[in-house]
């Protein structure tokens, strides 16, 4: 024997710690590195509401289905209650030697009841029992992800609504391309959202099927009901394959996966604050409830809500990877690696959740734009060239034709240090006879973003039409 391993006492019954949850076939408890090794109970006393919610759907169904009786079922359902009121006042904190919290909770359920909390794991298995405690847990925070996901957009429409006349310049690979209205901008996040939304509601279908009652593996003998306790705790199916029902883990992949896009989209918003917030850039102010100062440098704001998230999509990404690779090489059925699947998700959940309320509230008080500075902005640049070649074309040449005439005429303001605007008309004319004195109107920045009528374009009617149905979407 190991000089550190516990005494050898012979053990018998569940009553004896987790080690003692085991058959008789076992003589010796676990060794105590093994035993913190095993052990879940750390983080899945997570899973504890749902666990209790699964037992309680699990003994009722066993009373209905004539295992247990009626009354024995109730009185099931009382103990696991007291469970239920005992974590709530603080005095149920289960050891390490209670291994996980499904254990954890037996083991208290054989105190209250004596023999009868012997007869609720009657049809089950911890291998059925994981996956619905997990599968319940994830639909709920499926729910409050897309609460949260609802707040930001919301942030989004109210600072859009405030914006539908101001422009900022639009960029394609970071350079000044076309002044857009800022409304619309701040719109193509709310889209992203949505999408998020819809990707959420699609895959919280497949999250929201019950395994419960394929048992260790290959389902059991005892007259069970999976329909009842599937109805009872909300799920809309039930797996078809007792072995599939137990072994798959798709939907934390899914969840992880849609997840990594929710963090996708709010880096990148994230990346534009960030810049926006810039001495360069300066087309935001961050109030000081949403920026930190620096320990050294006394002038310094920073933007660290938006660094943070940017930050933290490191880990839900890395999450993601590490489910797959646990998942990939695993046999039929249950594999104790899938222990490793609830920290994953514990923290892709936390993280997605804490990043979504951070930008809701960056929105909501933490960024202000800065008309004046983002008006200068595109008031002084050559992203309305693309304007002046569309003139043209309105008059009959040919784009490619009007685009280098254009090229040209950019190439000498550029040289002599002048905006095209303060080209006189008679270079205009000596370019192309075409132009005549309403080409200033049509290059004014304003002028520019109202012209882009077309669908989902920029466009002042457009942006609000786009916002009025935003907003009608997030209502209905
Ligand atoms: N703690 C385990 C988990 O998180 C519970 C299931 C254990 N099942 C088993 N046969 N050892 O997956």
């Amino acid at each position: 024997m190991a000089p550190d391993a516990p005494e050898s006492t012979p053990v018998s019954g569940v009553t004896g710690g987790a080690a003692g949850s085991w058959s008789n076939r076992f003589e010796q408890g676990l060794h105590p590195a093994i035993e913190r090794f095993n052990a879940s109970i750390g983080f899945d006393i997570e899973l504890l509401p749902q666990d209790l919610d699964g037992s309680i759907a699990h003994a009722r169904m066993l009373g209905r289905c004539g295992v247990v009786s009626l009354g024995e079922a109730e009185r099931l359902v009382e103990g696991l209650e007291t469970i239920r009121a005992e974590a709530a006042a603080g005095t149920f904190n289960p050891g390490i030697e209670a291994e996980d919290v499904h254990f954890a909770v037996e083991r208290r359920l054989i105190e209250l009841l004596g023999p009868l909390g012997k007869k609720l794991h009657t049809g089950r298995s911890r291998n059925d029992q994981v996956g619905t405690d997990l599968r319940l847990w994830l639909r709920e925070k499926i729910d409050c992800i897309d609460a949260a996901l609802v707040r930001f957009e919301r942030a989004l429409l109210a600072q859009a609504g405030t914006h539908g006349e101001t422009l900022i310049p639009g960029y394609t690979h970071l350079q000044r391309a076309q002044p857009v209205c800022l409304a619309h901008h701040l719109l193509a996040y709310v889209e992203m959202a949505e999408r998020d939304r819809q990707r959420l509601g699609d895959l919280r279908r497949r999250v929201n099927i019950s395994p419960l009652g394929a048992a260790a593996l290959a389902g059991t003998p005892v007259p069970i009901d999976r329909r009842d306790t599937a109805a009872a705790l909300g799920f809309e199916a039930i797996y078809t394959n007792s072995l599939d029902a137990v072994s798959d883990r798709d939907f934390a992949v899914e969840f992880s996966a849609a997840a990594s896009l929710v963090m996708v989209h709010l880096s990148r918003l994230s990346e534009e604050v960030i810049l926006w917030a810039s001495e360069e850039f300066a087309f935001v102010t961050l109030s000081d409830r949403c920026a930190t100062g620096s320990s050294l440098m006394p002038q310094k704001k920073n933007p660290d809500v938006p660094e943070l998230v940017r930050g933290k999509c490191g880990r839900v990404f890395g999450h993601l990877q590490g489910l797959l690779t646990m998942i990939k090489g695993l046999p039929l059925a249950y594999n104790k690696d899938f222990q490793e699947d609830k920290e994953a998700l514990f923290d892709v959940v936390r993280t997605t959740l804490d990043c979504l309320e951070a930008m809701a509230i960056l929105l909501e008080e933490g960024v202000s734009f800065r008309p004046e500075r983002l008006e200068a902005a595109v008031a002084t640049d050559f992203s309305n060239a693309t304007d002046v070649a569309d003139y043209l074309v309105a008059k009959g040449v040919p784009f490619r034709e009007a685009y280098q005439l254009v090229g040209g005429l950019v190439k000498e303001a550029l040289a002599e240090g002048i905006l095209l605007r303060a080209l006189p008309l008679e270079r205009w004319q000596h370019v192309h006879p075409a132009f005549e004195s309403d080409i200033y109107e049509a290059i004014h920045p304003r002028q520019v973003v109202a012209a882009r009528r077309s669908e989902g374009g920029t466009g002042f009617e457009q942006v609000a039409e786009q916002l009025r149905r935003a907003a009608a979407r997030l209502e209905s």
